[in-house]
């Protein structure tokens, strides 16, 4: 599903990471650690497309990634793609149903609205339910955070690529929501690359592999 080889990226002139290579395959939940400023979040933002790397490729579902243009990539990126950002990009105007709803009315779906049972349904697996008509401004940051995993799983992708989703969440709170990630891997078959600190959220995974400066090597 995802294929990094010999990814380069520096901004400006200072370097941030080389030779880093990663597969994760179809239901497969892969977790990434590494310390900070080592350049997790800009491995996934390479990965999703949304920054450039310097050298390397990059395969995601069979497509090369560099080799389409941004439209190429934004397209690819909409229908293959659940991302969950460290910052939660959650759009402030709109309610925490219609951002939740969002991934489906960019694919075109008919169930695309917020009061749609699928989007319902991922409010109340990540312990949100009844909150749909709230306003991003009216949630806790853990509530935010939640959201912002409901929105990267509600169009079941096959790749997700979760930026340290639990960073903000009590111990509970935090196996709910990796419950539901793991659901996603392991019944509908997405393959996961989860950025985390927390030993719990690692030790749900099939696979743990460091970031370093000159690569990945397994932790
Ligand atoms: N847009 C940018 N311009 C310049 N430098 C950047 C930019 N984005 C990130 N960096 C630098 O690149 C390095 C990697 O940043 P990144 O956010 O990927 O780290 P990280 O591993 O995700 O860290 P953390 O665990 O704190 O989230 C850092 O040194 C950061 O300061
Ligand atoms: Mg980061």
């Amino acid at each position: 599903m995802l294929c990094v080889r010999l990814l380069r990226k520096s901004f400006g002139d200072t370097p941030v990471f080389h030779d880093v290579s990663l597969d994760v395959a179809r239901g497969e939940f892969v977790a990434l650690i590494g310390e900070s400023g080592v350049g997790k979040s800009t491995l996934l933002n390479c990965i999703a497309g949304l920054e450039l790397p310097d050298g390397g490729t990059l395969a995601l579902a069979g497509h090369d990634l560099l080799a389409l243009d941004e439209g190429g990539r934004a397209r690819l990126r909409r229908g293959t793609l659940g991302f969950v950002f460290q910052a939660f990009h959650v759009l402030p105007h709109l309610s925490v149903a219609e951002n939740v709803a969002l991934p489906l009315l960019l694919l075109g779906r008919p169930d695309a609205r917020p009061d749609a049972p699928r989007v319902t349904e991922v409010l109340d697996a990540v312990g949100l339910r009844g909150l749909g008509a709230r306003l991003p401004a009216q949630l806790s940051g853990g509530q935010l955070q939640r959201v912002a995993i409901a929105r990267a799983v509600v169009h079941a992708p096959a790749l997700i690529l979760a930026d340290e989703p639990t960073g903000n969440l009590d111990p509970d709170t935090a196996a709910r929501v990796l419950a539901v990630l793991d659901a996603q891997v392991r019944g509908n078959g997405a393959a996961c690359l989860l950025v985390t600190h927390s030993e719990a959220a690692a030790r749900r995974a099939d696979r743990v592999l460091r970031l370093t400066a000159a690569g990945v090597v397994p932790a």
